[in-house]
This record gives structure tokens, C-alpha cells and sequence, in this order.
């Protein structure tokens, strides 16, 4: 059998990991710019992550969501802290794309609506509601297409507001990334955050914060939608959350009541995953990495927008982006071959960096380095 050739690859076999450095199979070492696109939130092989799985797996792996799981509490209960959202509920499943499926089906089941508003350049996803709240028409499936699904331009006050003027009372959600990732590293401005909260108290709508790749101390702050200072009523999150564990969940405001399978999963919240969970929130608090996120990309920002051929320097904690002209479109290219730095892209021509969280200030100028050297030549 073969594997169904869907990623175009880069031909590297990476066989160990420490913090944000890992090695080939044949002991070349990489800097990890790109932390496994946002999941490596701690660190690779963390030695707390990795003996709290250990010590997980010899207790019990995985039984299922009708029994008791204490360790989900412990992971609501530590993750209410480190979010400040204390009062939500937590309900976890096991990726960013179900997650947001959730996060969508529990709006509709809570306003009794069908309409969502996305925006452009959105990325929300790959299943069947997901996928149609994406501004990517060739992942969406012709089984996917809806009409359900209004996109509006990213960050236009007016035409929200305009929107909600006519159809308000049909529209169950609202779905946002705080900073979108996969559209370019682009800040959603806390007004306009602001203007859908008010909008959906205003019309009873749902505001669904898509916190997947912006989220988990990432921007420097627990949800980067935080910046803007209201409340979302839904959060979705996964990448980060597990340090290459998968899992995903949404926290869920107080006002929206659970039922009774109104929503489901084998898999999401086992024993495993919690425990992995549990180490990222543990070492993320220990180590303080929401602070060195925010002070390290503060640092890169502020260096690399002295490299005057690099446009647009742009994100919030270590969530990074920049433009890099045509000239030097192989930039990630030539970081990887001749410099052995993984970093991520975005079309067209964008450098995304996307780094473990514990990134240290040594890590960053080695990067700078290679950077300032990879544009002069
Ligand atoms: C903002 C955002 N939402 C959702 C997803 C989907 O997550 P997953 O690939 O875990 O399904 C991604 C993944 O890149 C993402 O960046």
C-alpha cells in the first residue's frame, strides 16, 4: 500500500527533538522556526510532557467518556486559570477542524439559526461546516457548498454592520481568528472584535473565537483575542494544546446549556490526551512561556524590521509574519537548505514564524543571522 500523496514534502526524515532544535536521520540539526506549523508550544521531548505521558500509560491510556475522567477537570480547572475564563465549560475533542465544527453546530443548536458569518482569507478547517466557513474554494468539497455561509471582508466594519442590519435575526454565529495564519499573519483589529461582540449580544448571535493557531499563550496572551478586551462566547482550540498530542477542545460561555449528546466523541478528552494537556498548561505556567512569547517576538519583530528588504513585519508574540519581495521568494527554501532553519509560508511570498513558545533570545539571533545573511546574498 501506498500513503495518498496530499502533502507535497520536503525530502528531510526528522527523527529527534529538544526545545526548538531536531535532527535528521542523518544527525543534521535544524532550528524549529516553524514548531511543526504551531503545535510545539513547549518544546519538543519537554521532560515533564514526556514523563506525565509515561507515567499516564502505565496507569491507563484510554477508556471511554462514559465514565468518570478526573483528569478532564483538572484540565478545565488549570486551563480556566491560565485563560482567566474560569466560568466557561470546557468540552474536548481531538483536532482544530472538529473543534470548529463544535464550535459552529452548538451555535446553531443555541440560536435555532443556520447563517454564519466568515471573512475573507479565513482558514477555519477541513470538515464539511469548517471547510465552508474556509475562503478557499479548491478544498471545498461540492458536498461542502452551502449557502449558509456569508463571507465578508476581514476587518470592514461597515459591511458587518450592514449585514447584521439586514439578516441579524438569521445569523447564529460569527467565526474569527484573532490573527489569521494560513491567510497571511493577519491581526483582526480589536475594534473590529469589539463591534462583533456588541453585534452578537445585540442580535443574539454567537461570537466564536477561532483560537486554534492564535491561541494558547501564542500572541502572548492566553487567546489573542483577548487584546481587544470582551468576551467571545466560544473558543476553539487545538495545535498548541498538546504538543503534538492531538487533541482539541472549545471552551464554551455559561449562558450556552449542555444537553445530552447534543455533542460527542470517542476519542476527544481520553486519559492520554489530558495528560498531555495538563503537562503543556503545567509547563507553560512554570516557565512563564506567555511572557517570553510576547518578549522574544517583540524582539524578532522589532530586529527584523531592521532588514530593509523584508516588508511588512507583522503578529503579536511569536506569531510572525513578513513579505519577502519575488527576488527573494526562496527565502524558506534557502533557510532550510543552506541554513537548516525550518520556518512556515503563507501564499504569496510570506515567511510565517511560528515557534515553540520557550524560544530562547540565543534561538532568535540565530535565525536573525541566517536571515540578514540569506537576503544579502
Ligand atoms: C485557524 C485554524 N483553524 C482551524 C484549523 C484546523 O485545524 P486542524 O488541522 O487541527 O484540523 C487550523 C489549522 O491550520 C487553523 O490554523
Amino acid at each position: 500500500m501506498k500513503i495518498f500523496d496530499v502533502y507535497p514534502i520536503n525530502n528531510i526524515n526528522i527523527t529527534k527533538g529538544i526545545g526548538s532544535n531536531v535532527w535528521d536521520d542523518q544527525g543534521v540539526q535544524y532550528l524549529d522556526m516553524y514548531g511543526g506549523h504551531a503545535v510545539i508550544s513547549i518544546g519538543h521531548t519537554h521532560p515533564h510532557y514526556v514523563q506525565r505521558l509515561q507515567d499516564q500509560l502505565h496507569k491507563i491510556g484510554f477508556y471511554s467518556n462514559s465514565i468518570q475522567i478526573p483528569l478532564q477537570q483538572e484540565l478545565a480547572t488549570k486551563l480556566g486559570k491560565i485563560s482567566g475564563k474560569e466560568d466557561f465549560q470546557l468540552f474536548l475533542c481531538n483536532s482544530g477542524a472538529e473543534a470548529n465544527e463544535n464550535a459552529l453546530k452548538l451555535a446553531s443548536f443555541y440560536t435555532g439559526r443556520k447563517k454564519i458569518i466568515a471573512f475573507s482569507k479565513a482558514f477555519h478547517g477541513r470538515t464539511s461546516l469548517a471547510v465552508a466557513c474556509t475562503d478557499n474554494p479548491s478544498i471545498i468539497a461540492p458536498v461542502n457548498e452551502t449557502d449558509n455561509v456569508i463571507f465578508l471582508p476581514f476587518n470592514d466594519a461597515d459591511a458587518l454592520a450592514q449585514c447584521f442590519q439586514e439578516q441579524g435575526d438569521t445569523i447564529a454565529a460569527v467565526i474569527i481568528e484573532g490573527i489569521q495564519g494560513v491567510g497571511g499573519i493577519h491581526i483582526a483589529t480589536d475594534d473590529f472584535l469589539r463591534q462583533i461582540r456588541a453585534l452578537c449580544t445585540q442580535y443574539g448571535a454567537v461570537y466564536i473565537a477561532d483560537s486554534i493557531q492564535c491561541g494558547y499563550g501564542r500572541s502572548g496572551k492566553f487567546f489573542s483575542h483577548d487584546f481587544a478586551g470582551v468576551d467571545a462566547d466560544i473558543y476553539s482550540m487545538a495545535k498548541g494544546m498538546g504538543n503534538g498530542f492531538p487533541i482539541g477542545g472549545i471552551i464554551i460561555a455559561p449562558h450556552i446549556a449542555p444537553k445530552y449528546s447534543m455533542l460527542g466523541t470517542t476519542f476527544g478528552g481520553n486519559h492520554l490526551a489530558c495528560a498531555a494537556a495538563l503537562a503543556v498548561v503545567e509547563v507553560m505556567k512554570d516557565e512563564n512561556l506567555m511572557s517570553n512569547a510576547s518578549e522574544i517576538g517583540d524582539y524578532l519583530m522589532q530586529e527584523l524590521k531592521k532588514i530593509p528588504l523584508l516588508q511588512n513585519v507583522r503578529g503579536r508574540g511569536l506569531m510572525i509574519g513578513f513579505d519577502v519581495p519575488d527576488t527573494h521568494k526562496d527565502l524558506k527554501k534557502r533557510l532550510l537548505s543552506n541554513k537548516k532553519i525550518f520556518t512556515g509560508e503563507a501564499k504569496p511570498n510570506v515567511i510565517r514564524l511560528l515557534p515553540s513558545l520557550a524560544l530562547t533570545k540565543s534561538e532568535a539571533d540565530v535565525f536573525l543571522t541566517a536571515t540578514r545573511e540569506e537576503v544579502r546574498n
